[in-house]
């Protein structure tokens, strides 16, 4: 028996689930990512670093909700914070004193935040510095980096793979490439693609565009394509250039922020974009999302000035709260330490299996997350990445399921994470299993 048929013999209660819900949502998940064939998992319980199926399976998890659990699941300190806060009241529609308090904790991590705003997504985040990029600067046009997935918003859902229905456009040329049914044209036409850690592309744009580029949005470390890691002196060579342009600088750590240090990317490299979008830390396993940065650019925020943003859910007291609980309480500079101590000793240990069974794969990371690329080289843009050996994937995917483990999120272009619940007896566990696995793909 294969990993597949492996996987389907001991998820019966999962595919009886997934048959009543696609007859009432569509494809029988929230979101498109929460899908693989022929169905996913269903999932009744979760705690600390495993979450269990409807059959009963334990799953060491790794996908920990797209790097937004950085706590672990159902985190003690968390959850009590949310169930006091639900008996005070869930949603007031009038500001409370807790959204400061998290904003001053973020502002605290993020020196180069001097005020922001609560969404309850990153893909609101990211809208919302769009827009007022584009209201500060009275410029329309977009950058964003091939590959880069930003958030399914209008603007931003544009090559965020590698095109195959048309052509991709030389290395440091990508086109443009709409990613969606039902996105006006008008919605993206002024987005422009560059490719990651490559200078020249971005220079290219902003000659070819110039006087027309409002912001250059980019995730500082890639996690589409795996984690790409930025090469020595992209940032820098980006922020200058960016000055340089008078094109402002977002950086977009929805996944990496307060994630792969304290204060994310902007203190573990060094840089100082204009604003930064942020989401899935943050929340502590609430949908919580932020974007922020110079104060004069801020004040354009409604109602201070004309960019508006609104919402009925902005700076509810429940996600404040879980926010506080997982910012203030759970990840300490200690847990920190301890998450990236794993995660050296989880790709150290990654890398040495791929090196014993010999396979064309290499690991990518950064601090806690990263991934088994199955391409031979480390990649350093996502069109690298995206040669992977697919179907090597599939069966690593299905291999590590059907032996207890969520090696990842549920694509070859997703990452591992590792949370605040994770243990050595967890990465060792999962090395002993991937080593299995790979060796049974080798044969
Ligand atoms: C880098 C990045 N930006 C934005 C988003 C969108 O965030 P959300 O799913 O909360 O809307 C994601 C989602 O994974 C992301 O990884």
């Amino acid at each position: 028996m294969g990993f597949y048929e492996d996987y389907i013999s001991r998820t019966p209660a999962s595919a009886k689930e997934a048959k009543r819900a696609q007859a009432v949502i569509p494809g029988g998940v929230g979101s498109a990512i929460q899908f693989w064939s022929p169905y996913p998992i269903y999932v009744k319980d979760s705690k600390g670093a495993y979450v269990w199926d409807m059959d009963g399976n334990r799953y060491i998890d790794y996908c920990m909700c797209y790097a937004a659990m950085v706590a672990g699941h159902a985190d003690p300190i968390i959850a009590e914070a949310i169930s006091e806060q639900a008996r005070h009241g869930t949603l007031y529609g009038m500001p409370g004193p807790l959204a400061a308090e998290l904003a001053e904790e973020i502002r605290r991590r993020y020196p180069v935040i001097d005020m922001l705003r609560f969404t309850q997504s990153g893909v609101e985040a990211t809208m919302y510095a769009v827009r007022l990029a584009r209201a500060a600067t009275g410029k329309m046009g977009v950058l964003k980096v091939e590959g880069a997935y930003h958030g399914a918003n209008d603007a931003l859902l544009v090559s965020t793979a590698v095109p195959t229905s048309t052509a991709a456009g030389p290395e440091w040329m990508p086109s443009s490439v709409v990613e969606s049914a039902g996105i006006p044209e008008g919605a993206w036409k002024h987005t422009y693609i560059v490719q990651f850690n490559h200078i020249e592309s971005l220079e290219y744009q902003l000659k070819k565009h110039e006087g027309d580029i409002a912001c250059f949005i980019l995730e500082p470390c890639m996690t589409n394509g795996g984690v790409i890691p930025p090469d020595p002196g992209y940032l820098e060579d980006v922020r200058e250039i960016t000055v340089k342009y008078n094109v402002l600088l977002i950086f977009d750590e929805v996944k990496v922020g307060c994630r792969i240090a304290e204060g994310g990317a902007c203190e573990k490299y060094g840089i100082k974009p204009d604003l930064v979008c942020l989401a899935k830390a943050i929340g502590g396993g609430t949908p919580l999302g932020a974007f922020g940065g110079r104060k004069d650019l801020m004040e354009l925020i409604s109602p201070l000035g004309p960019a508006v943003h609104f919402g009925t859910y902005n700076a509810n007291p429940l996600t404040m709260a879980a926010g506080l609980a997982c910012l203030k309480k759970v990840l300490t500079a200690e847990k920190y330490r301890e998450m990236n101590r794993l995660g050296e000793r989880y790709a150290a240990g990654l890398e040495e299996i791929i090196e014993r069974v010999g396979l064309p794969a290499c690991v990518t990371h950064e601090g806690p997350l990263g991934g088994i690329q199955f391409v031979p080289e480390k990649p350093h843009t996502y069109r690298q990445a995206n040669s992977c050996n697919k179907a090597m994937w599939r069966e690593y995917w299905y291999g590590m399921l059907s032996r207890g483990v969520i090696p990842m999120g549920s694509g070859w272009f997703e990452e591992y994470s590792i949370s605040a619940a994770h243990t050595e007896e967890d990465i060792d566990e999962t090395l002993n299993i991937t080593e299995d696995v790979l060796k049974a793909i080798k044969s």
